[in-house]
């Protein structure tokens, strides 16, 4: 048998690679639903720090930046991005029944305070998304509030 030439082989795995990355989507969803146009008390400052630092994978608005079209760095970014939207969706806080919210502000006040979020691996790309402890106080001080107003609706 012929043997294919290594140059032949190597641009079809690279076809292959290109062919097989997940869809990178940003779904339509009704901007009434977006945490940013709820009635939740949030100040123009939490809502451009949660814009800044966790929109890309929190929401349905992603940048789809250049890395994202490389496969494999692909793959990797689109499974975090559909990972993140199914835990906490930004874009659809609105349909969030009150139980789902509360747990998930309380979420939001652990993960932040603990450095836990925005994952480490997208600050090593976004160094600008990254918070200081003063913008992690202010999206933590606003979770604990917003839990407190919403408790005392829900009782
Ligand atoms: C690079 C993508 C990325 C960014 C940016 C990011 N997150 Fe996440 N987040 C994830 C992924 C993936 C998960 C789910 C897996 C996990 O818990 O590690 C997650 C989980 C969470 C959870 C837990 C939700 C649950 O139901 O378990 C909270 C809360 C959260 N993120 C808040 C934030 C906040 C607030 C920001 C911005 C300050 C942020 N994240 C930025 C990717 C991201």
């Amino acid at each position: 048998m012929r043997k294919y030439p290594i140059k032949i082989i190597a641009i079809f795995i690279i076809v292959v690679l290109f062919a097989t990355q997940p869809e990178k989507s940003n779904p339509k969803s009704d901007p009434s639903d977006n945490i940013i146009n709820s009635t939740l008390i949030i100040t123009d400052t939490v809502k451009s720090l949660l814009r800044a630092s966790c929109f890309d994978c929190h929401s349905n608005e992603t940048k789809w930046v250049w890395y994202t079209y490389v496969p494999i760095a692909s793959h990797f970014t689109i499974g975090h991005v559909n990972e993140a939207r199914k835990h906490l969706n930004f874009s659809k806080w609105k349909t969030y029944k009150a139980g789902r919210k509360l747990n998930k502000l309380a979420e939001i006040k652990e993960f932040v305070s603990n450095h836990e979020m925005p994952l480490k691996s997208y600050l090593w790309l976004h160094p600008e998304a990254d918070l200081t402890e003063e913008q992690r106080k202010i999206i933590t001080d606003w979770a604990i509030e917003e839990v407190d107003s919403m408790s005392s609706l829900i009782k």
